[in-house]
């Protein structure tokens, strides 16, 4: 049965099970794995390191890694990914190295798995249904598995023809085909159905987490949300800066929740934190598609914390990658933006910290593990949030009871003078309050 087959199944059980569901499935014993890939020359892209990621994916997600194997080509070939050579070169290294599991670098097209699957002996997987996979296992919360399994069904959706007769059994079956309907078209349904269920489930979830923003935004609490390439030690910071205990791993995608914690920053502000799912180069479509609004909670965010691992030999081209992911959820993100260049207790050269100092006027460079730089990042953060709070002369009618009230609750009185019809202030307060209190700012009263 191909890995397809069996994936689908798997979740069109669980579809069929709401409790099963719940169960973690139990991780696999370490299947061994020869990892695909080829070199198209193109610029700027470096497919050793490239390699080097899905090795790091393929660790994540269980399996051993035997053999790397890529080809140098123009162009991916139509049929099989690789040249028809090369497939059966695999095919051979698979049968000699008794491994389980081929896993190519980039998303392959449905014909193409079908290709291959039927040459290969061992299963036939592609880097998206490997990172599906990581997430598929990686989730907790009731969204987080939600989103993984839409991901996953319009991942399977056009790669339905040629799983040959096993999911009639489990969707179809009598009474549930229309007239006229061949099985292919059966499937597509059962899918297409599921599909329409979980975005309905994720809805209501998604007004249920935007009320409580709602909340944390009347409350006026800063929001400062953490973004980076995965493993660049996001979790790590959190923990530094709040003092929780949140699970980091040396293996990518350990956080998949967003989470939130207060901290404290200077003189005492507090802060609420949020850790985000990490980027990735070529993260699914399906996967970003379907994390969309976890990922818009950065939209309500005052300022984002860019983690970038200062170790990792190619950190500029992930700074890159995520930028790029930032762009595409808020084009405006850079305006409240701060770099933050972690582990320097790994880097060696501090020149190149000169360099990056030059480049990166604002950013902090700290140690989330040693705790190096982390006050320093503290003031950072609070000076940007300070920066941002606007000093006011308020011309402000006594009916305004309950303005005057937020006022005196979030912001800072610097002097009140009573006039007979109105109380003229001097203030320091937040955008979103000041935005309020626009109307007032005239020499004349409204
Ligand atoms: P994802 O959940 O994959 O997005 O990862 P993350 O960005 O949350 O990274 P995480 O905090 O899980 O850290 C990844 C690894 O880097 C862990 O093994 C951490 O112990 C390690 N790490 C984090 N910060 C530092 C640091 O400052 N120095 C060193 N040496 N290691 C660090």
């Amino acid at each position: 049965m191909s890995f397809l087959t069996r994936a689908l199944i798997n979740i069109l059980i669980t579809a069929a099970e709401p409790q099963a569901r719940c169960k973690q499935l139990k991780p696999e014993e370490e299947e061994k794995a020869i990892l695909v890939g080829l070199d198209l020359d193109r610029p700027g892209e470096d497919i050793e390191r490239s390699m080097e990621e899905l090795a790091l994916l393929a660790k994540t997600a269980g399996a051993e890694v035997m053999e790397r194997v890529i080809q140098k080509r123009d162009a991916p070939d139509r049929a099989n990914y690789i040249g028809k050579g090369k497939t059966e070169e695999i095919a051979a290294l698979v049968e000699l190295q008794g491994a389980d599991l081929v896993i190519f670098n980039d998303e392959l097209s449905p014909s193409q798995i079908r290709n291959l699957d039927h040459v290969i002996e061992a299963k036939v997987i592609d880097r998206t249904n490997l990172i599906l996979d990581i997430f598929a296992r990686r989730a907790l919360s009731r969204e987080g598995k939600l989103q993984v399994e839409l991901a996953q069904m319009h991942y399977l959706l056009p790669r339905l023809i040629g799983l040959g007769n096993q999911l009639s059994r489990l969707g179809g079956g009598i009474g549930t085909r229309g007239p006229g309907e061949t099985q292919l078209e059966v499937d597509r349904r059962v899918i297409r159905k599921r599909i329409n269920d979980l975005k309905k489930e994720l809805n209501s979830l998604r007004k249920h987490r935007s009320l409580h923003r709602q909340r944390r935004k009347r409350n006026r609490q800063n929001i400062v949300s953490l973004v980076g390439y995965t493993n660049a030690g996001k979790s790590t910071l959190l923990n530094a800066l709040t003092g929780a205990d949140l699970y980091t791993e040396d293996k990518l995608f350990a956080t998949l929740d967003p989470t939130v914690r207060r901290g404290t920053i200077k003189n005492g502000q507090e802060v609420l934190f949020t850790d985000t799912v990490g980027f990735i180069e070529k993260l699914p479509e399906q996967l970003i598609a379907a994390f969309q609004a976890t990922l818009e909670e950065l939209n309500s965010a005052d300022l984002l914390l860019h983690v970038a691992d200062l170790s990792h030999p190619d950190y500029m081209k992930q700074i890159e990658v995520v930028r790029n992911h930032l762009a595409n959820i808020d084009p405006d993100y850079y305006k409240h933006e701060i770099m933050v260049f972690n582990k320097i207790d790994l880097v060696e050269d501090p020149s190149e910290k000169a360099f990056l100092k030059r480049e990166f006027p604002s950013a902090s460079f700290i140690s989330a593990l040693t705790g190096e730089g982390i006050e320093g990042l503290k003031e950072n953060i609070a000076d940007y949030i300070n920066c941002q709070r606007r000093n006011l002369k308020l011309y402000l009618p006594y009916s305004e009871g309950k303005l005057y009230s937020e006022i005196q609750k979030y912001g800072d009185v610097q002097s009140e003078v009573h006039k007979p019809d109105h109380l003229e202030l001097v203030v320091i307060v937040d955008p979103e309050l000041a935005k309020k209190l626009e109307p007032y700012t005239g020499s004349q009263l409204p």
